[in-house]
């Protein structure tokens, strides 16, 4: 689809991906709405790219939150693409995993972009041709230690895309997915990244993510997996899973130690700060040795 001048709505602008990805939009002089729940951080992006397209403060959580956002598309005469970026991540052991947490990571990161998704169906069957662009992840289609709840999420969300895509396959909408593998931005916590440097997995900068999502807005590629080996071992673990069940098998001691470091940083994030630097530097070190 030629982007210039279409109505694009784009959630999670104010992350790292959904900043790029705005960058990129509006230099091909598209029309954002651009979606986040903080206000300065969606203002900052607006004025880094010229100040002219519109902003939604809203918790996509929450019913009132998408019925703000929906009722604003409802004032425009259509939308050309909805991009569902917004998401948030959780690495911990499923069983230390709060029942909060749970339902609030299943909650934005596939419920939401469902709800959203489907009340904006009439304005995106407006114009002749639109778009829905979900961002899920490799962890959509690999089941990953530790962030059992985010994979279900993600899981969810290429079966959803899978399945309406197919569904609207005579209508003028269609449905693309985008799976980026572990990238550099905000969403991964420090126990994250140091586990993907421990086991040595590559870590895409947020404009080799954003380049891709042009590209495959542009050639209206219905489904794009990003990195290598990643895209092989997505293959082998439909095909074979017994050879994946056994590779992530010898990093398991690395996943369990990183996970055991996420769990008690948020335990420590709890707390006052000279407790906290206290209470770290004892945790980390009997971690380091366990
Ligand atoms: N980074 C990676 O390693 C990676 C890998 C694969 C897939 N992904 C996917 O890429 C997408 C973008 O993530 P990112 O890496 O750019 O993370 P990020 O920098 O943390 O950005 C997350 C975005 O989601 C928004 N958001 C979170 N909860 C929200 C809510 N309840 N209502 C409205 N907006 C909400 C945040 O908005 P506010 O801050 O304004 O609340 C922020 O703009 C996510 O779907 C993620 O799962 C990321």
């Amino acid at each position: 689809m030629n982007i210039k001048g279409k109505t694009i709505l784009l959630t999670g602008a104010s992350g790292g991906i959904g900043q790029a990805i705005a960058i990129r939009l509006h230099k091909h002089q598209a029309k954002l709405i651009l979606v986040g729940r903080n206000f300065k951080k969606l203002e900052a992006v607006n004025e880094m790219i010229g100040n002219n397209h519109q902003i939604i403060c809203a918790d996509l959580s929450q019913t009132d939150g998408r019925n703000k956002l929906v009722s604003y598309c409802e004032s425009l005469t259509h939308i050309d693409i909805l991009i569902n970026n917004a998401g948030v991540s959780h690495f911990s052991t499923f069983e230390s995993s709060s029942d909060d947490q749970i339902n609030q990571l299943m909650n934005i990161n596939l419920l939401s972009p469902m709800l959203l998704t489907k009340a904006l169906l009439p304005m995106l069957a407006r114009p002749q041709n639109s778009i829905i662009l979900n961002v899920g992840s490799s962890f959509g289609t690999i089941g990953y230690p530790c962030f059992t709840t985010y994979c279900a999420s993600k899981f969810g969300l290429k079966g959803f895309s899978e399945s309406l895509k197919r569904e609207l396959q005579n209508k003028s909408t269609k449905v693309l997915y985008i799976a980026p593998r572990a990238t550099d931005t905000d969403i991964n916590s420090t126990s994250v990244n140091q586990l993907n440097k421990k086991l040595g997995n590559a870590t895409d900068t947020v404009s080799v993510v954003a380049d891709v999502v042009i590209k495959q807005l542009l050639n209206e590629t219905e489904r794009v997996a990003i990195g290598w080996p990643e895209k092989l071992f997505l293959k082998v673990n439909g095909l074979i899973p017994s050879i994946v069940d056994k590779a992530i098998g010898n990093q398991i001691k690395q996943i369990m130690h990183f996970a055991k470091l996420s769990n008690i940083g948020s335990v420590v994030k709890l707390t006052n700060k000279s407790t906290q630097q206290k209470t770290m530097s004892r945790i980390t070190s009997s971690a380091t040795h366990s």
